[in-house]
């Protein structure tokens, strides 16, 4: 038999209740929030992830799909929102309004990562970016929304992080303090830290083995070699969240793993996920728009893990449908008529269903419970030779006989 791809999960009919609950939360939040919605392609150029997130990261090294298109040009599935998002709005001049661009999507990313319970290769993102400005009130922003969200879900012990990670200049200083610390301590690493002392020294920060994260316990902390811009920044984005009593706690390892942050780094973590814990994270870019050969343009933005958070909720959420009638036509003018009566139900707007299964009125009833249906209308011979229908609570098993004619608005008026 052939299976899905390894990484890749099918979202069955009873879980889309859970997933279209979770996207209507945060079409919602996006929308009060001033967000609106953008759409982007699934596969870009590669250059694009290649120049955005950085060639020595695990993305961009080690997890991109990526494949020539018939032309040669090669292609890249999108590994995350944000250079598309940024490269759309470049092209579509986005950046010509006086207010800030605020935009959100929803959508499946892809990355070549192990699989393991809340991490596949296939997985979904709701993300937000806001455009055009550096003021650390939108930082309290865009954290407060992702904060919330989360809330508003129902997700509990969660835990903010918060770092401030400088501009590229702030960097410089402390990655040679940071390779000084680690210089004699290179051969405790592990191999790939080994190898990121010399591409990317930062990583080692968050670095998730053991002896790495033994190695690392006294480095020094970024924060102290913050430029006083970049520390008022921070401090401000600290105070803007005291004031709307956002717990967090500063984080000086979190650094993440794509390189077009600056300045504010954030994550959101929960304790009951085991290893894969971050449900969303994000941080300021005001670097990128530059890097992809725009004006100099400040953002921030973050994104969730929406497979990780339907494993943080415990509850089936089940979304209200309007009652299900479920229409029993049988005999030989009984099922034409009903069929008929079937789209005359549907076409104004009730939902209405039937089984091409059965043929007897006991297996049509069956399938009648089978579906969840509210009622059923039995529609036979003798119903059509007498111009009635019965109509069967499939809950109590009540039946009444009710005339044929003038059905539909009898259910529509709630009969
Ligand atoms: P990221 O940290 O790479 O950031 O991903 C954001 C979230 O996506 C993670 O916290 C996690 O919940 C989820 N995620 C990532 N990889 C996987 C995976 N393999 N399986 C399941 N879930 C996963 C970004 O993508 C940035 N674009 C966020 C951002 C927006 N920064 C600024 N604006």
């Amino acid at each position: 038999m052939l299976r899905s791809v390894k990484g890749l999960k099918d979202i069955l009919p009873q879980q889309v209740s859970q997933w279209q609950h979770i996207e209507t939360v945060a079409r919602t939040m996006a929308s009060q929030y001033g967000f609106s919605e953008i759409r982007i392609p699934i596969f870009e150029f590669t250059e694009l992830f290649s120049r955005s997130i950085g060639g020595t990261t695990d993305i961009v090294e080690k997890e991109m799909y990526t494949f020539p298109d018939r032309d040669g040009s090669s292609l890249t599935l999108r590994p995350e929102g944000t250079a598309g998002v940024v490269r759309a709005v470049l092209e579509h001049k986005l950046l010509d309004s006086p207010t800030t661009r605020k935009l959100f999507y929803l959508g499946p990313m892809f990355r070549h990562e192990r699989p393991q319970a809340g991490r596949y290769r296939q997985f979904h993102q709701f993300g937000v970016e806001a455009i055009g400005t550096d003021d650390p009130l939108i930082d309290v922003e865009v954290i407060v929304l992702l904060w919330q969200f989360f809330l508003t879900l129902g997700l509990k012990d969660l835990i903010l992080h918060i770092n401030s990670i400088g501009t590229p200049e702030d960097r410089e200083t402390y990655i040679q303090k940071l390779k000084d610390f680690l210089s004699p301590l290179i051969s405790t690493l592990c191999g790939n830290c080994q190898r990121r002392y010399s591409t990317n020294p930062l990583r080692i920060l968050d670095c998730k083995v053991p002896i790495c994260q033994k190695s690392t316990k006294e480095a020094p902390h970024l924060i102290d070699d913050l430029s006083d811009t970049s520390r008022i920044h921070f401090q401000s984005v600290l105070d803007g969240l005291g004031a709307l009593e956002v717990p967090y706690i500063i984080n000086h390892r979190l650094v993440r793993g794509l390189d077009y942050y600056s300045r504010t780094t954030f994550e959101i973590t929960s304790p009951h996920l085991g290893a894969q814990s971050t449900i969303g994270a994000g941080g300021r870019y005001d670097g990128l728009f530059q890097a992809l050969q725009g004006p100099s343009t400040p953002a921030i933005g973050f994104a969730v893990g929406l497979e990780r958070v339907t494993l943080l909720l415990s509850e089936k959420i089940t979304c209200k449908q309007p009652p299900l009638f479920f229409v029993a036509g049988f005999g030989s003018n009984g099922k034409p008529q009903a069929f008929k009566l079937l789209y005359k139900l549907r076409h104004a707007g009730i939902r209405a269903d039937t089984d091409y299964k059965g043929n007897t009125l006991k297996s049509l009833l069956r399938s009648a419970d089978k579906l969840g249906a509210e009622y059923s209308i039995i529609l036979g011979d003798d119903e059509v030779n007498s111009g009635n229908i019965i109509l069967r609570n499939m809950q109590t098993k009540v039946q009444e006989i009710v005339k044929l004619e003038g059905i539909t608005q009898r259910i529509q008026t709630g009969f």
